[in-house]
Parts: C-alpha cells; sequence; structure tokens
C-alpha cells in the first residue's frame, strides 16, 4: 500500500458497517480519507477513533441530493485539489416488491444505489483528470444480488445495474486511453445495519445474521486493499465474496 500514502480518497456511506471499516482501514494506512454519510456524529466518531492512526475528514452529504454531492467535490477540489480513489459505497435496501412496494422506496434505492454511484464515478473521475492524476481508482461496493436475484427484486435490479455501470465505467476509461481503474466488489451478507434498516427495525440486528457465520464490515476492507495494491498493470474488476457457509 505504500504507494497510496498521503493519496486522498473519498468513500461514501461511512457512518457505519462497511464504508466505516473502510475508510477507517485506508486511513490507517495512510490515505486522507473524506468520509461522508448523512449521520455527522458518527463520522466524527470515526474520525476521534482513527485519530493519530490517520487522517479522516467527516463530511456530511446525502447523496441523494446531487448539489451536494458536487458541493463535496468542491470542497475536495478546494482542500486537496484532487482525488485518487472514490469508493462508492452508500446504499440501502427497502422490502418493497414490483406488485406491492411503494414507489418512493423503490425511487429511493435507485437514487443512492445508482444514480449517486454515477455521480460519484462521473465527479470522481472529472477530479483526477483535472488534476493529472491518471492511476486513480473507482471501487463500487455491488452485491452478488447484482449477479442473481433472491427475494428482493428491485434491490437487485439496482445492483445489477451496478454490475452494468462498473463495466461500463471501465470500458470507459480505457477508451479514453486512462489508467484509471475500476473494481466492482460484490459481498454476500455482512453483519451491518443493512439488514435491520431493510426491515425497519434498528433493535435487533444480530438477530439477522445468527443463521451462518456471516462476513464482517472488515473482510470487505480488506478486499478493498487486495484491488489497491494490485500492480498499476493489473486491473482487478470483480471481486465476488461469500461467507463460507453461504449456500445462495
Ligand atoms: N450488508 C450486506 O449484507 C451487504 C451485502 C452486499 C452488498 N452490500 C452493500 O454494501 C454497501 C454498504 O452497506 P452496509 O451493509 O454497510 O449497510 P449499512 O450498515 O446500513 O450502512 C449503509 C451506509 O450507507 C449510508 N447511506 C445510506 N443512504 C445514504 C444517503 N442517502 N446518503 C449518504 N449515505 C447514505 C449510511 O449512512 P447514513 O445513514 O448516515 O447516511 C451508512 O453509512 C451498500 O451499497 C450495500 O448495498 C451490503
Amino acid at each position: 500500500m505504500d504507494r497510496w500514502v498521503g493519496k486522498v480518497a473519498l468513500v461514501t456511506g461511512a457512518s457505519v458497517g462497511i464504508g466505516n471499516s473502510i475508510a477507517r482501514k485506508l486511513a490507517e494506512h495512510g490515505i486522507k480519507v473524506v468520509a461522508c454519510a448523512r449521520n455527522k456524529q458518527q463520522l466524527d466518531e470515526l474520525a476521534a477513533a482513527v485519530n493519530g492512526k490517520g487522517e479522516i475528514f467527516p463530511y456530511q452529504c446525502d447523496v441523494k441530493d446531487e448539489k451536494q454531492i458536487i458541493g463535496m467535490f468542491d470542497f475536495i477540489r478546494n482542500k486537496f485539489g484532487t482525488i485518487h480513489v472514490c469508493v462508492n459505497n452508500a446504499g440501502l435496501g427497502h422490502q418493497a416488491q414490483i406488485l406491492s412496494g411503494s414507489t418512493e422506496e423503490w425511487r429511493e434505492m435507485f437514487d443512492v444505489n445508482v444514480i449517486g454511484l454515477c455521480i460519484g464515478c462521473r465527479e470522481s473521475v472529472k477530479l483526477m483528470r483535472e488534476s493529472g492524476v491518471d492511476d486513480g481508482h473507482v471501487i463500487n461496493i455491488n452485491s452478488m444480488s447484482g449477479h442473481r436475484i433472491l427475494g428482493l427484486p428491485l434491490y437487485s435490479a439496482t445492483k445489477f445495474a451496478v454490475t452494468a455501470l462498473s463495466e461500463g465505467l471501465r470500458k470507459e476509461l480505457n477508451e479514453a486511453k486512462t489508467h484509471i481503474r475500476c473494481t466492482s466488489i460484490s459481498p454476500g451478507l455482512v453483519e451491518t445495519q443493512f439488514a435491520p434498516r431493510l426491515n425497519k427495525d434498528t433493535t435487533g440486528e444480530k438477530d439477522y445474521y445468527s443463521s451462518i457465520k456471516c462476513l464482517q464490515a472488515e473482510d470487505i476492507a480488506d478486499a478493498v486493499l487486495f484491488a489497491l495494491q494490485a500492480p498499476s498493470h493489473v486491473d482487478v474488476n470483480e471481486i465476488m465474496i461469500r461467507p463460507t457457509e453461504q449456500s445462495f
């Protein structure tokens, strides 16, 4: 990871869960991390927790709102003049089916998981290229639900979109003759607040994850490090990572 020391990364959805662990791990490897989410208090707690072992810059941003995302990239441009790594992690699921789901919940999933991610891709690559960064890295946190359909078709649709967008971005970066790399990471079950939020119950998160030994957020952060530390001529495009005990 030596070549990333002192470089600048953005991690979206860093207040809890996978993004929190990625932000922490990148900071501990000497990367300056802009950590964004809606919950500023949790971001401040993250910054305090890594204090001394790395640098975290909390930034409150709702990625449903393009103006807020653009404002965040202006903050990064003004403070650092550049960006090297963008981890599009913010995401959510709703139990909103095709026949019975609410349009509002469908829209929120697409706004965060797809449109917010696209804006993150576009704005980060724009800032990389205008600041002469040719070896940057965009990492999209996808899902196994982006490769096969279980019981959440709308959530799956957003993640299938992430599969298509990650491959599309790889091709656009190649056609533009940059060496910026793009990695999609597709986890199976990870023990975070995702399931309790999905099921609108933030009190019993352990219960949702007790059937098998789940992945931990740190396992996904390790996959991010794996992709980043590959030699610059190696573009790790897709990582699927399931708990050993997960059958689906
Ligand atoms: N957990 C799993 O089993 C699993 C499996 C496969 C893929 N994933 C994917 O992994 C990613 C992270 O999920 P997680 O498991 O860590 O879930 P989580 O614990 O619920 O964390 C989700 C993160 O996304 C942020 N977020 C949600 N809506 C946002 C918005 N409008 N603006 C900014 N940030 C927002 C949340 O922050 P605030 O609420 O503070 O805004 C939080 O930091 C998601 O893309 C998810 O689809 C998860």
